[in-house]
Formats: structure tokens, C-alpha cells, sequence
């Protein structure tokens, strides 16, 4: 089965009801709180915690998600919207879908069979929808990388502290074919997270999805014994380089380490924007990390306006509440040019492995395209024009 897009992506939605006339009824949930609620009990505690969490009392996590309520689209009539292209470019790129997976660190472990970076690059190769693999990995990237078919992958750094271990990360990623580096810059340090704290759980120290570093020369090389043989002092080793306070004097050296596009995920100042241009970077990434990071700041949506006006048509990729697909669309109207999405692929993994991301995402990509057919906008420059998306 393959569910690039064929016909439309709206076309899911006959898909489904005919099967229902069939008496097949849907076994995968049709909106996000029932994948929620399903998801959540279908995880083991630890890793439950971790992906629904977030910082401090998560005000900032659900004002990502309830600030898509204060933006609404303007329908227009008569267009006979009957072909919708919802492909976008990037880097050079022709993505057929204007979605992509965020990188989630712990995705190996939300799989029942403990290798959700596999299924996660498997459902990318079924869908046309790029997963940004995270340095937080149970498969090394390359084996990751190898799922792709066809599609595009990113890889996304963590930048560690030591520049020969970042470098031999960013030469493997190369290797492997990832299409550009995506560098996180707001979680050199974790956030206040109390759903964690009160479990005393971080996945880490745990020593999983350490696999890009376990399978690293360079980190190898810093070993007095193999992971293998010695895994706490991998692990604590991990601790002495994972975070690397990055200033702006960085951004010159984080450049030259590859040709590959390079996207800086974390921005939401349009001033940081200006930075990152100045600085030679291909695009940047503005989320506030779902709110998982820090609370009590604005939703990520709402910086959204002030990036892409100071981006001044570097590309803007951007996630952070994302749930729907009318959520999508309201991104691309506010001239996001990919929309990343977190926890929703997370939870489709957790109820049913790859065919339960390959649900999620195009259950979000049948509700973009029926809304740009109904409202009357075929095309994302359509929704990006003056007058069709307002402030409520
Ligand atoms: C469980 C979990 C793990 C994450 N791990 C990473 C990571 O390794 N690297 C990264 O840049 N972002 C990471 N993120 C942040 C996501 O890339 C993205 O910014 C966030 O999920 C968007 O918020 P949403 O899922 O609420 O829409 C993680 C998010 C979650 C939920």
C-alpha cells in the first residue's frame, strides 16, 4: 500500500466510508483527544510522562494548542477549488505534503516493539512526509536514514559540547543522505519538568536512545572501556557532552561544518531571526519545543507573525500545538512553509506502529485539503494572501 498522493488527499475520507458501507468501521481514532486518551493508555507510565509533559504547570503547552482557536479563515465561494496543491519547496526540494515529523528523542521507545525510529522513517517512506530524526535515537541514524525510501529525511543536532563529536555526528549524517541539519538551540539545558521530577525519570540516564553516541568514533574514542562493557560511564559520559550552551560567536563554525542546509530550530525573536540570516543559515524553526522546555512564555503560534516577517523569505519551518488539520492550514496561512508535527505521530506509533502514523498524518493532510476546498483556496499561496486568514 502506498499513500502518496495519487488522487487528493481529501480522498481519505472515501476511503473510509466506504469501508464503512462495507461495515468496516475505522479502528484508529478520527480526532486528536480520542488518540490521546488511546495513546496514553496504551503507554507504559515512564514513557507516558515524558511525551505529555511538559514545563512547569504546561500553561504554556496548552496555550500552544488552544492559541489555533484564535485565528480563523475566511471562506471564499465560487472558486471551484476542485484540485488543491499542498506540495512545498524546500532547499530545493519538492515535498509533496507541507508537513513534516518533528524530532521526538524518545520515538524508538513510544514503538511496542522499543524501534520506533524505524517504523517512524518507515511511515516518512509511505507518506511523502520527512521525519526530522533526533539525535536521541534507539537505531543509530544510518540504520534510520537506510527506512527513508524516497523521501526526504533531517537530521537534527544536538550540539555537544565536545566539536569533534559534533562534527563526526553532522559527516555521519551526510553519509547517511540526510537532505540538511536541523540544530535545536533551546534545549542545551532540560526544563523544569514536574511530570519527570515526580517519577524521578529521565530516559537518558536510563541509557536509551543513546545510539548515535554508543555507535560514534569520536565519543567511543573518550571511553576508558567500550559501552558495551562499561554503559554507566557511557551513559555519564553522555551527561559530561550532550549540552552546549551555544552563543551567536558559535554560529560561524556550526556553518562551516557542512554544506548541507542548515535550519536553526528554537527561534521565536524576530531579532534571532535577523541573527540566523546574517549568520548564513537556510531557514529557521520556530517552536518553543511544545512547551516542554520553558513555561509561561508565549505559544509558539504567536510568535509565528514576527518570524516570518523578519525571515523576509528565508523559509520558515514551525510546530509547537499542532493538532488538526485545520491547525496545519492556520500555520501556512501565517506563511510557515513546512509545519512540524510532535506528539500526534507519537501517539499513532504508541496505538499501532507505523500504520498508526501513517493515520495521524493523513487524517491531518485529508482535513488541510478539505478545508482549502471547501474555504476556496487551492493553493498555499492562496491562504497566505491578504484577507483569508483573520484574528478572532
Ligand atoms: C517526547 C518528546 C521528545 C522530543 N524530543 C526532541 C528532540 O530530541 N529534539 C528536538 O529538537 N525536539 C524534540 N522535541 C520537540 C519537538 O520537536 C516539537 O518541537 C514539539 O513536539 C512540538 O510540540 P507538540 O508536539 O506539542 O506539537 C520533543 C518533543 C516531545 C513531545
Amino acid at each position: 500500500m502506498h499513500e502518496k498522493p495519487q488522487g487528493q488527499f481529501g480522498d481519505y475520507q472515501n476511503e473510509i466510508y466506504f469501508n464503512g458501507l462495507a461495515g468496516v468501521l475505522p479502528s484508529l481514532p478520527m480526532n486528536h483527544s480520542e488518540l490521546e486518551a488511546r495513546a496514553q493508555a496504551a503507554l507504559p507510565p515512564s514513557v507516558l510522562s515524558y511525551v505529555a509533559g511538559g514545563a512547569g504547570d504546561e500553561t504554556t503547552q496548552r496555550a500552544n494548542t488552544s492559541a489555533f482557536e484564535r485565528w480563523g479563515l475566511l471562506p471564499r465561494m465560487m472558486v471551484g477549488a476542485t484540485r488543491r496543491d499542498l506540495s512545498v519547496e524546500l532547499f530545493g526540494l519538492r515535498l509533496p505534503t507541507p508537513l513534516f515529523m518533528a524530532p521526538v528523542g524518545v520515538i524508538g521507545l513510544c514503538a511496542q516493539d522499543g524501534h520506533g525510529d524505524l517504523a517512524t522513517a518507515r511511515a516518512a517512506a509511505r507518506t511523502g512526509v520527512p521525519m526530522v530524526a533526533s539525535t536521541l535515537t534507539v537505531d543509530p541514524m544510518e540504520r534510520v536514514a537506510a527506512e527513508f525510501g524516497d523521501t526526504p529525511g533531517f537530521f537534527q543536532l544536538y550540539t555537544p559540547t565536545d566539536r569533534a563529536l559534533a562534527e563526526s555526528l553532522v559527516r555521519r549524517a551526510e553519509a547517511a543522505g540526510f537532505k540538511g541539519i536541523v540544530v535545536t538551540l533551546d534545549t542545551w539545558i532540560t526544563g523544569w519538568r514536574p511530570r519527570d521530577l515526580a517519577a524521578g525519570n529521565f530516559p537518558q540516564l536510563r541509557g536509551h536512545c543513546l545510539a548515535n553516541y554508543t555507535s560514534d568514533p569520536v565519543f567511543r574514542a573518550r571511553l576508558a572501556k567500550t559501552p558495551e562493557e562499561d554503559p554507566g560511564a557511557a551513559v555519564l559520559e553522555w551527561v559530561r557532552v550532550f549540552g552546549n550552551p551555544l552563543t551567536w560567536a558559535d554560529l560561524p563554525w556550526l556553518r562551516s561544518l557542512t554544506e548541507l542546509p542548515i535550519v536553526l530550530k528554537g527561534i521565536c525573536h524576530p531579532e534571532d531571526v535577523r541573527r540566523a540570516r546574517d549568520g548564513g543559515v537556510d531557514a529557521v524553526y520556530c517552536s518553543n519545543h511544545g512547551g516542554r522546555q520553558a513555561n509561561g512564555g508565549l505559544p509558539a503560534l504567536e510568535a509565528l507573525p514576527g518570524v516570518v516577517a523578519a525571515a523576509d523569505g528565508l523559509p520558515v519551518l514551525f510546530d509547537s500545538g499542532v493538532r488538526s488539520g485545520a491547525d496545519a492550514v492556520k500555520a501556512l496561512a501565517l506563511g510557515a512553509t513546512a509545519v512540524g508535527v510532535g506528539r500526534p505521530y507519537a501517539y499513532g506509533l504508541a496505538l499501532a506502529g507505523i500504520e498508526g502514523v501513517v493515520h495521524v498524518l493523513r487524517t491531518l493532510l485529508a482535513e488541510a485539503d478539505l478545508i482549502m476546498a471547501v474555504d476556496g483556496y487551492p493553493a498555499l499561496a492562496d491562504l497566505r494572501a491578504e484577507g483569508a486568514l483573520w484574528r478572532i
